[in-house]
């Protein structure tokens, strides 16, 4: 690709089929390597899909310690230490985007750690405009489909990173 093509040219979604949870970890260390601080992964699908696995999978590789992440279904969210911090969001509990915001989700988005948010749909007015969404669906006993796709610029540099490193 050449150096003046204009960034919408770039890929802006990326699909990784995983057979299993090891995979999992794996795709885990590869969105580790890419992710940095202020970025947002709104996570979509269905109960069991694998939205916490995926979390867990990335603040292991991240360095966070290993058993911190659980689903913070109770909780509504979670800090985890690591290389960076981790804001771990669940909204299914929540009604809606002031609800979201009464958490201080403003803060959070803008704290300078990578924001993962479970059940992003239901909060999606209040996500920044660029984010990579993360839609996930169950394809097999141990196999999930997890699809990336950008809404923005800072989205379609991760995307692009994630095929590239992942190939
Ligand atoms: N390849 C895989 N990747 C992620 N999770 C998997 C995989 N195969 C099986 N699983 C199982 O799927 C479930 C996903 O649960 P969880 O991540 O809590 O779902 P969600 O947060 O989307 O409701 C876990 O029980 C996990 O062990
Ligand atoms: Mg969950």
């Amino acid at each position: 690709m050449s150096s003046n093509e204009p960034q919408s040219a770039l890929p802006a979604c990326w699909t990784f089929l995983s057979s299993s949870e090891d995979t999992t970890d794996r795709l885990g260390r590869v969105l580790a390597d890419v992710l940095r601080p202020g970025d947002v992964l709104a996570l979509v699908g269905n109960l069991g899909a694998g939205k916490t696995r995926l979390v867990q999978a990335l603040a292991a590789a991240a360095g966070c310690a290993p058993g911190e992440v659980t689903s913070p279904t109770f909780i509504l969210v979670q800090e985890y230490a690591g290389r960076w911090p981790i804001y771990h969001f669940d909204t299914y509990r929540l009604h809606g985007c002031d609800d979201f915001c009464e958490l201080g989700a403003e803060e959070y988005l803008t704290a300078h750690g990578v924001c993962c948010i479970e059940w992003a749909d239901r909060v999606a007015a209040a996500l920044p405009a660029d984010h990579l969404r993360v839609e996930i669906d169950i394809v097999g006993e141990t196999a999930r489909e997890y699809r990336f796709s950008a809404t923005g610029p800072r989205g379609r540099e991760i995307v692009q990173q994630l095929s590239g490193a992942a190939a």
